[in-house]
């Protein structure tokens, strides 16, 4: 009897021991993969589909170690992009990070920044479509800030006005991605290359009469 109550006490205490996890000791763990997911590694993976077998919980005919997909190249776990995918950045632009700034700090920002694009016509000529879809409904369509929407949103800048002409097509790169003043953000909606393209027409429209 005595034996037997020394018994059970020391088990318990084991038991309760094993479930301390504190600091840098995890505790012990029942059936560790039922909150621990397995991870699939995106390149390397086991190919053999018997290994691990003696640990199997599924009625799946593979060792429990076996992670690969057999159906992608190479039998890897990662997806190949579908055939004709654009890539998202081409050039291989860093992200542009400036963030909002006011209207005063925009040339601070820019300072040194140029537009990546050549003025050739078949760019300008695209910048103009793009003018054309994004910014003609406020600013008009030679720049005067006289568009259809001008009529009830106040405040829309002429950009052939003196005090715009001289700035710097990173000025307006930097005006569509976060918008300035009263304008709002177009970064979402236009991509980086098509902004430069834009900044190109902006300053190709100044110069018209
Ligand atoms: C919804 C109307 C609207 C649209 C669309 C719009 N703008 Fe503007 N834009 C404004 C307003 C309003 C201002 C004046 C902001 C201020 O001074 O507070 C402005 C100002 C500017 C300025 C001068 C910013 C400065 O430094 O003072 C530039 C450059 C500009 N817009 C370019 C563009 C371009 C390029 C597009 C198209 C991608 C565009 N805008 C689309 C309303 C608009």
């Amino acid at each position: 009897m005595m034996l037997k109550n020394i018994l059970i006490g020391l088990s318990t205490a084991a038991l309760v021991a094993g479930c301390t996890a504190h600091g840098d000791n995890p505790g012990r763990e029942y059936a560790p993969n039922m909150y621990h997911s397995v991870a699939y590694e995106p390149l390397s993976q086991i190919k053999d589909e018997q290994a691990g077998a003696w640990a199997n919980s599924l009625d799946n005919g593979r060792g429990e170690y076996f992670n690969s997909n057999k159906y992608n190249p190479n039998w890897m776990n990662m997806r190949e992009p579908a055939p004709h995918t654009v890539k998202r950045n081409p050039y291989g632009w860093l992200p542009y990070r400036t963030g909002r700034v006011s209207k005063d700090s925009i040339d601070i920002v820019t300072a040194g920044m140029k537009n990546p694009l050549d003025s050739t016509a078949a760019i300008v000529g695209e910048g103009k479509i793009l003018y054309e879809s994004y910014c003609k409904h406020c600013h008009g369509e030679k720049g005067m800030g006289d568009g259809k929407v001008a009529d009830k949103y106040a405040g829309v800048a002429n950009l052939k006005g003196d005090s715009y002409l001289k700035m710097s097509e990173a000025h307006i790169f930097q005006v569509i991605t976060h918008g300035a003043g009263l304008m709002g953000a177009h970064g979402s909606q236009i991509s980086p290359e098509d902004r430069w393209k834009i900044a190109k027409y902006v300053k190709a429209l100044q110069k018209q009469k």
